[in-house]
């Protein structure tokens, strides 16, 4: 049998770490998990408690609404004002979707067809990559920088030698997997960018509220203009640790809200009610959670980066995201990332993400995933230092 629109895909090369840890498993050995980025913290009180109390009502056992109880987008334009200092019409500027891996990927359905091109980070996050392409886009990439000025020239660049002019700009900051950052002049100056050149802006804001030392995310909507020509996708799953629920948002340019609400009018029946109400209650009744978790991960994140640093891998501390990227040290850097994480299962019984498993522009490096509590993460630096004996 052939199947056409997947024969053509990659091995999803993060299996290959995954099954080596569940072998070492299998066979009694402890592997520290730093690969996959699922969160690891509860969800707050609060939506486990709404969530049974609703479940309780036959009345929401029924098909709820695609676009989202009206009392959600509600919680989100409040959520955005409070956070961002932007107004958005709950009615025509805000869409729940199920997750924003899904709100991204039926997103690029409405906005491509065979033959556009798109322009999108790299490395990047797989399902920016593969959604365009599921919609028959020609993917360009923009090589990330860490330096902003110079991503902005890329991007510029790229836009410029582009043919078919692209019609969707992605991005996606803080950046997985290079944790990289920018500020809300580079947010400001890419919408300038769009409204002259008439793109669409794609931002996936999926780390809004993962900044450390005092840095703040700027969302692309703090950006003069921006609803001319951009969308955002916000979820909660790393903000409110709600991995599993499947609730985010794409809030911003209301054409674009519409058509993806046609679209997905056709697709589904939304998610199921009570997590809708137990969603809106927490984003209403627990605006601390996201400061709370991010205190967790900017503690881990510094548990890490000392811990590396002890044993002679220096990596520089992310600005933002759940994840550290960090090159991988010169003594192993022939072996390529997909080996050298094979091998840290099992010498170290740590497990992270190869870079190449987010395109070719991210071998050399591997990802940490900071998913397990301080302790957990300063044995992983402790068998990382007996494993890689050439660190010296
Ligand atoms: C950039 C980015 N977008 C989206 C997601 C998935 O978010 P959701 O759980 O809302 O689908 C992730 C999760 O790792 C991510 O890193």
């Amino acid at each position: 049998m052939e199947f056409r629109r997947i024969n053509g895909l990659p091995p999803y090369v993060f299996t290959i770490i995954d099954s080596l840890k569940v072998e070492a498993r299998r066979a009694g050995e402890d592997v520290i998990d730093l690969g996959f980025g699922n969160p690891d913290l509860p969800s707050p009180d609060i939506a486990v408690e709404k969530l049974v109390e609703a479940a309780q009502n036959s009345r929401n056992h029924r098909y709820s609404s695609s676009r989202g109880i009206p009392k959600l987008r509600e919680a989100v334009a409040t959520l955005y004002e409070r956070r961002f200092g932007v107004t958005l019409d709950p009615d025509s500027e805000v869409i729940n979707t199920i997750g924003a891996k899904e709100g991204f990927s039926h997103l690029m359905w409405v906005l491509l067809q065979a033959g556009d091109s798109v322009l999108v980070p790299a490395p990047s996050y797989p399902i920016h990559l593969f959604a365009p392409l599921f919609a028959g886009a020609n993917v360009r990439e923009m090589p990330l920088s860490n330096d902003q000025e110079t991503f902005l020239e890329t991007l510029q660049d790229r836009f410029e030698y582009s043919w078919p002019r692209p019609r969707v700009i992605v991005l996606s900051f803080p950046h997985n997997p290079t944790t990289t950052c920018v500020d809300l002049d580079f947010m400001q100056r890419v919408v300038d960018f769009a409204r002259e050149k008439d793109v669409i802006l794609v931002h996936d804001f999926a780390y809004a509220d993962l900044g450390y030392d005092g840095y703040m995310p700027p969302s692309i909507l703090e950006a003069d203009g921006a609803k001319e020509v951009a969308v955002e996708l916000y979820s909660m799953t790393k903000s409110y640790s709600m991995a599993g629920w499947r609730v985010a948002f794409m809030v911003g340019n209301p054409q674009i809200v519409a058509a993806l609400q046609k679209l997905k009018s056709y697709l589904d029946y939304g998610t199921f009610q009570p997590v809708q109400i137990a969603a809106t209650v927490t984003m209403n009744e627990a605006p601390e959670y996201p400061d709370q978790a991010r205190e967790v991960y900017e503690s881990r994140r510094n548990t890490l980066i000392d811990g590396l640093a002890r044993i002679g891998w220096d990596v520089p501390a992310p600005r933002g995201t759940m994840f550290t990227w960090a090159k991988i040290p010169e003594p192993y850097e022939e072996m390529g990332s997909v080996e050298f994480a094979s091998m840290l299962v099992r010498e170290a019984g740590v497990a992270l993400s190869p870079g190449v498993g987010f395109g070719p522009g991210g071998e050399g490096h591997v990802r940490f995933a900071l998913i397990e509590n301080e302790q957990r993460i300063n044995q992983a630096t402790r068998n990382l230092g007996r494993a890689l004996t050439k660190l010296g």
